[in-house]
């Protein structure tokens, strides 16, 4: 079985929309707790006034019949709130209409965003054609797809977190207790969605003095799952290992510039005895691991232990102290196009990226167990882990 979702929709067009495909048949879904995902993402501090706008209310448009998925796919709408201020500017119709303007055009490329190389790429002279699609509210959208696949996760015992660990130049280096499963609970309720407190008023002082200057500031995110079954992914083929998956789906989030796996970066500046994780024999002849330094992956597949994986966010490209940019009609410098923006939006990032370990196990997890309904897989699941756990 293979997931697959398209998604489309410009950040200030009608809608979001999208089509999943490839859940089994049979998963109760929970309509309610697809919202309570999307309100997560918007949550954090440092964030645009966007996100007091939108209330993102996922309308479930098929595949799902009284409360049960029903193998077909399952497509998604999230109505743009703020379309009826932009139905002018983002009209289908051209521009001879009286209902089309052309208005909110963008000739300063932003450093650091999509505006100059999509504009060249397709041909546009409106950047904000370019910058209506590459903006981050796309992840809106998959994030209700994962919100989907998150409930079939959560039938088949794997639970995804995630938290902040850096802001700028602040660093939360609370280690991870045992309670991963209230660590969401925990850090939803944190502005910055971090563990430790000193750590999260740093990072309050920092936001709040980028934004005094009219800049803005990226970070670190980490994401955890734990319930993860021994054996997902492979070794035999460079694009069945789960490492390579996570890296792509980490790396196709908005201004994520670096992924890690377990000690990741650090694990290169240490000997091999501080690097791995020792093997312990077990009860019933089965083996344990000593440590998790690997990130609960280890050639490709996963070990039964805890997945942690960290992923670099760039600071936000649109500054409200522009950066210098070239006006590209008469190539004159220019201040850089200022558009209703984010200062920092590392703990939404942390949201989304949840949603991206999301879909990643859940078709690594449908490759392994197959199956067109629950009914089929999770006796295969059940079965996998009476062999492989320890006891
Ligand atoms: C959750 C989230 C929110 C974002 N908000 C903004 C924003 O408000 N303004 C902005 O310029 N960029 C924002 N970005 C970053 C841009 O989307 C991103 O830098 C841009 O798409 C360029 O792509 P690249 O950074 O991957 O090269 C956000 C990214 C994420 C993940």
């Amino acid at each position: 079985m293979t997931l697959r979702y398209l998604t489309a929709g410009e950040s200030h067009g009608q809608a979001l929309v999208a089509i999943l495909e490839g859940l089994p048949a049979g998963l109760p879904l929970d309509l309610l707790a697809l919202h309570t995902e999307l309100k997560r993402r918007k949550l954090g501090y440092g964030r645009g006034a966007r996100q007091t706008i939108e209330d993102d209310a996922v309308e479930v448009l098929s595949g799902v019949r009284h409360g049960y998925t029903l193998g077909s796919p399952i497509s998604l709408l999230i109505r743009n709130r703020d379309w009826p201020n932009w139905q002018t500017t983002m009209a289908v119709a051209s521009v001879a209409d009286p209902r089309a303007g052309a208005d909110r055009t963008v000739s300063v490329p932003r450093p650091g965003h999509a505006d100059l190389v999509g504009s060249l790429k397709y041909g546009h002279h409106d950047m904000r054609n370019v910058l209506e699609r590459s903006s981050a509210r796309e992840t809106t959208i998959r994030v209700a797809i994962a919100s989907v696949a998150r409930q079939f996760l959560g039938a088949c015992g794997i639970y995804v977190a995630s938290r902040v660990v850096q802001v700028g130049s602040v660093q939360d280096a609370t280690p991870l207790d045992a309670e991963l499963a209230s660590l969401n609970a925990r850090v939803d309720s944190s502005p910055l969605r971090c563990l430790g407190k000193p750590a999260e008023q740093a990072m309050i002082a920092e936001v709040e003095a980028a934004k005094a200057r009219g800049d803005t500031l990226g970070g670190v995110f980490e994401v955890l799952a734990f319930g993860v079954p021994v054996g997902l992914g492979s070794y035999v083929h460079w694009d069945r290992r789960l490492e390579a998956e996570i890296g792509r789906q980490f790396l196709s989030l908005n201004a994520i510039k670096g992924v890690e796996v377990g000690d990741g970066f650090a694990s290169a500046g240490v000997p091999g005895s501080l690097a791995h994780d020792e093997l312990l024999p077990a009860p019933h002849g089965r083996v344990a691991y000593a440590s998790n330094r690997a990130g609960g992956i280890t050639g490709g597949m996963s070990t039964g232990q805890c997945v942690v994986v960290r992923a670099a966010m760039k600071p936000i490209s649109t500054l409200m102290q522009p950066l210098h940019s070239v006006k590209l009609e008469t190539g004159e410098v220019a201040e850089a196009h200022v558009e209703r923006s984010d200062v920092c939006a590392v703990p939404a990032a942390a949201v989304i990226g949840e949603s991206l370990l999301t879909l990643t196990l859940a078709q690594a997890l449908l490759h392994k167990f197959g199956g067109d309904s629950m009914a089929e897989l999770l006796p295969r699941l059940e079965a996998w882990h009476a062999h492989t756990d320890p006891a």
